[in-house]
């Protein structure tokens, strides 16, 4: 029978050649051989219960070397527990080398609204000729709204504008021609000619369908001065026409009414789809209508202190949808207001 001793050391010796063989990935046996070596029922524990026949004077030498045996043990398992944890992270590293040449992830990229575009691009070359962008009020007065633009309270023309009215004299504007009124108040003509235009959102009591919507946006556009003409507003408009629609269009101008020019025109473009042959496009005419226009009623300059003897000008409107729909062929106005990205994104 082996002694007390003996079984000490062969303990020592098969447990660290053991735990030698033990992976990082089986961490668990290791945890295993521990509870089979050190626990309450392990191996060392059944080798103390020999102690009861060791004679009273070999106890102490006995007893020191089953506690420096436990200590090494003991330590031999931290040890080892270390390095297959040090070995397990080591492994994962290695796993996880980045690869640089990988594509990174896309974040998609937004686009800005089709009548964001529109309004930008027309701002851009009415800036390259001189003209200055001037904001105007969604909110505005009876007064500059209608009767600066010539439509006196009682004016039939008033019905074809009807709007949302905040108050008596408040509403949403119905266009932005007041915005002609405000800036003619503000400028002063001794230091030059007015040239402007304001984009903006304007309101109508309208009931929404393809082709209407109860808010829109519109560019006014208004050139006042000494001796401007029919002719600088055709030769403006036929310049704005081409750069939007491109070099080969015309434009025709028919007579029409509003009440803020005098005379007044319809401004039409010569179809960009059939160039002028007919199609569905232009309904078979040739011709597409783009704009209102004309010169600047001599009672709209002198409501706003401005002498019509001395100084005349022209002034045009165009609606931002109404540009956007042609160049596009968009069939339907709701598109632009319900933002569905499949919509936008087509505008990339
Ligand atoms: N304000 C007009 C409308 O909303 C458009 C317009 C026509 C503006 C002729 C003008 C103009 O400045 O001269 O229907």
């Amino acid at each position: 029978m082996a002694t007390i001793e003996e079984k000490l050391q062969t303990l020592r010796e098969e447990t660290l050649a053991k735990l030698k063989t033990i992976k990082y990935e089986n961490a668990k046996e290791m945890q295993d051989l521990r509870v089979s070596v050190l626990g309450k029922k392990g191996v060392l524990t059944e080798i103390l219960k020999g102690m009861k026949d060791v004679s009273a004077e070999m106890r102490p030498i006995i007893g020191k070397h089953v506690n420096e045996a436990r200590d090494v043990l003991n330590q031999a398992f931290e040890e080892a527990a270390a390095l297959l944890e040090e070995q397990k992270v080591a492994a994962q590293l290695e796993k996880e080398t980045v690869d640089v040449t990988l594509p990174g992830r896309r974040i998609p990229f937004g686009n800005r609204h089709v009548i964001s575009q529109i309004r930008e691009e027309i701002e851009d070359i009415f800036i390259g000729m001189g003209y200055q962008v001037v904001d105007g009020l969604e909110v505005e007065s009876d007064y500059y709204n209608f009767e600066r633009m010539n439509l006196p309270k009682d004016h039939p023309a008033r019905d074809m504008q009807d709007t949302f009215y905040i108050s008596e004299e408040i509403l949403l504007r119905t266009h932005t021609s007041p915005v002609q009124a405000r800036t003619m108040d503000a400028h002063d003509f001794s230091k030059g000619p007015l040239k402007m235009i304001s984009p903006g959102r304007v309101f109508r009591r309208d009931t929404d369908d393809a082709t209407h919507s109860h808010q829109f946006h519109q560019i006014e556009g208004l050139v006042v001065g000494k001796n401007i003409s029919m002719a600088d507003l055709q030769g403006t408009l036929q310049l704005i026409v081409q750069k939007m629609f491109g070099k080969d269009r015309v434009i025709r101008l028919r007579p029409s009414y509003f009440p803020f020019t005098e005379p007044s025109v319809e401004v039409d473009v010569s179809c960009f789809k059939c160039g002028g042959q007919g199609c569905n496009v232009c309904k078979q005419t040739g011709w597409i209508e783009i704009m209102g226009a004309g010169m600047v009623h001599p009672q709209v300059l002198e409501m706003s202190g401005v002498d019509s003897k001395k100084y005349s000008g022209f002034a045009f409107g165009l609606g931002q949808e109404r540009v956007a729909m042609l160049r596009y062929g968009i069939n339907d106005i709701r598109g632009f207001y319900q933002g569905d990205m499949r919509f936008a994104e087509q505008f990339k």
